[in-house]
C-alpha cells in the first residue's frame, strides 16, 4: 500500500490541478437524485468536486493523500477519504451516485451494486485491453477490461447507457467501455 501510495503521490503531484469534469459525468450525473454521492478512485476530484458543485454531498475516496489533499477543502460538501480499494469496503445501500472513472478493481463490483440505494446511478468508464494496440491504457492488464466486461458484470443494474468507444486521453489514443446503470 506504501509503495502504490508514494507512486501515486508522485503522479499527482507533477499534474496541474483538476480539469473539467469527465464528459460522461457532465452528461448524466444530472439525471442522478442529488443526494449522498461515491467517487472511487477520485484522483485530483475533478469530478467529485463538480459533484459537490451540483447539489451532491460526496466522497473522493483515494489512495493518494497527497491528491486528496489538494481539494479536500474545496467544497463544504466535499468529504476526502484517504483509503486503499485493494482493502476499503463500501458501505451498501448508502449511495445515490457512484462513480468510478479511470479505474478498475473487479472486487468492487458486487460492493458497488449493493452500495447503491434503490434508483442510485453508477456512472462507469475506464480502459478496455485494444486487441491490436497492447501501448493502450494501463499497462498492467490486470486494470484493463475485456471486451463487454463491464455490461456483463453491471446487468443486474437497469442499463441506460454502455457503449465501447475510441478516445484520445492526454493525446494519446484510448479504447474505452462506458456505462450508466441505475439500481
Ligand atoms: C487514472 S487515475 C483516475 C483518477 C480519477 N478517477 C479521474 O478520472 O481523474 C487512478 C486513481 O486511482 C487511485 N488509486 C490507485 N490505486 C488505488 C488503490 N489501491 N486504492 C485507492 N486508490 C487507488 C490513484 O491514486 C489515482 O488517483
Amino acid at each position: 500500500m506504501k509503495k502504490d501510495r508514494l507512486k501515486w503521490n508522485r503522479r499527482h503531484m507533477q499534474r496541474p490541478a483538476a480539469e473539467d469534469p469527465s464528459k460522461i459525468v457532465a452528461e448524466y450525473a444530472s439525471l442522478a437524485e442529488p443526494g449522498r454521492a461515491l467517487d472511487i478512485a477520485a484522483g485530483l476530484g475533478k469530478n467529485a468536486l463538480y459533484l459537490a458543485q451540483n447539489g451532491f454531498t460526496v466522497e473522493a475516496v483515494d489512495i493518494s493523500d497527497a491528491a486528496l489533499a489538494r481539494y479536500a477543502h474545496a467544497h463544504p460538501n466535499l468529504f476526502a477519504v484517504c483509503a486503499d480499494l485493494d482493502t476499503f469496503d463500501i458501505a451498501p445501500g448508502r449511495y445515490d451516485l457512484i462513480l468510478n472513472i479511470r479505474f478498475l478493481h473487479r472486487r468492487l463490483f458486487h460492493q458497488i451494486i449493493d452500495a447503491l440505494a434503490p434508483g442510485g446511478m453508477l456512472i462507469f468508464e475506464t480502459w478496455i485491453r485494444h486487441p491490436e494496440d497492447p501501448s493502450q491504457g494501463p499497462a498492467c492488464k490486470d486494470y484493463l477490461l475485456r471486451e463487454n466486461e463491464l455490461l456483463h458484470a453491471f446487468l443486474p443494474l437497469r442499463i441506460v447507457h454502455y457503449r465501447e468507444s475510441h478516445q484520445v486521453e492526454g493525446g494519446r489514443p484510448a479504447l474505452m467501455a462506458s456505462l450508466v446503470g441505475i439500481r
